[in-house]
């Protein structure tokens, strides 16, 4: 169905005004409920290519469709699509933090009991009560980037676009938005996270684009991660335990501790009889 494609980009490319090329020969495609996660080194056109998608910046080259449409009204597109930039500092300018949360639902005309809700959970959830009454520029890195996060998820988007949203958070917290993530995920949200720290994508990710520049590669999350080779070509690390599950020899490799776990068990079980071979060969 074509309202079930969120996204569809062809052949994107966007110049900046100084010349430097952001992103070029760009297809990406969204599909309703899906979680994909943008990885790249550097300077590979992640935050750009997320800009694009969130409709705040026009390819120079390409086209792109949002919800099936050529050409989409800004508000829909707003009301819809919720983006996370990559520095907190763009997002918060109102006096308190409190100020700042209520911003894009008064835009939107939110009930006040809807809002009531949506803002005590998001603030729980994200352990920022006590930050309520402060000024934004006085928070710490890690806790300008809750409260921009919260800004995005009170006006309860049913698409959320996060730029690097765990760069500076505790892991605690880093753990607690990963599951409100994922729950709002199965209740219907599409997410698209850009990332650096692989380590996150398993946990959060269905699909993969690999970007650096253009798209290197796009499947399914373990199809990616487990291609050592064309990760550290492109300036990235495989997730610690694909590297320590290639040395053990184990199959399929594992993405996170749990799958290792289950993975090593197995192989003491069977004795690891099918990799002594191997093991003595490489002595
Ligand atoms: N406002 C700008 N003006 C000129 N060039 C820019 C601008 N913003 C980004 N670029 C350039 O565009 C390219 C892509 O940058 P982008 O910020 O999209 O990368 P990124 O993958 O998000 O990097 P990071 O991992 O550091 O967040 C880089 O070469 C960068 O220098
Ligand atoms: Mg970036």
């Amino acid at each position: 169905m074509a309202s079930d494609k969120i996204i569809e980009a062809r052949n994107l490319k966007y110049r900046y005004p100084d010349g430097t090329i952001g992103v070029e020969n760009v297809d990406f495609e969204l599909w309703r409920g899906e979680r994909v996660v943008i990885i790249g080194p550097n300077g590979s056109g992640k935050s750009t290519l997320l800009l694009i998608i969130g409709g705040l910046i026009s390819p120079t080259e390409g086209s792109i469709k949002f919800f099936g449409k050529e050409k989409i009204e800004p508000y829909e597109l707003r009301r819809k699509v919720g983006i996370l930039l990559q520095n907190p500092d763009d997002v918060l300018f109102n006096p308190t933090v409190r100020e700042d949360l209520e911003f894009g639902p008064a835009q939107i005309e939110m009930p006040e009991e809807e809002f009531k809700q949506i803002l005590h959970a998001v603030t729980q959830m994200l352990h920022i009560e006590h930050l309520l009454d402060k000024p934004p520029f006085r928070l710490s890195e890690g806790q300008k980037q809750k409260a921009a996060f919260g800004c995005v998820l009170t006006m309860k988007p049913e698409v959320l676009l996060l730029d690097e949203p765990f760069s500076a958070v505790d892991i605690e917290t880093k753990l607690s938005m990963i599951r409100h993530l994922n729950e709002l995920n199965r209740q219907g949200v599409t997410i698209v996270v850009t990332a650096h720290d692989i380590s996150v994508v398993p946990l959060i990710a269905d699909r993969v684009y690999l970007l650096n520049k253009h798209v290197v590669a796009v499947g399914k999350t373990r199809e990616i991660l487990t291609n050592v080779e064309l990760l550290r070509k492109n300036g990235l690390d495989a997730p610690p335990f694909v590297e320590f599950a290639l040395k053990l020899g184990l199959n399929p490799l594992p993405l996170t501790v749990d799958e290792a776990v289950r993975s090593v068990r197995k192989l003491i079980e069977s004795g690891g009889k099918e990799k002594e071979e191997e093991a003595n060969e490489s002595d």
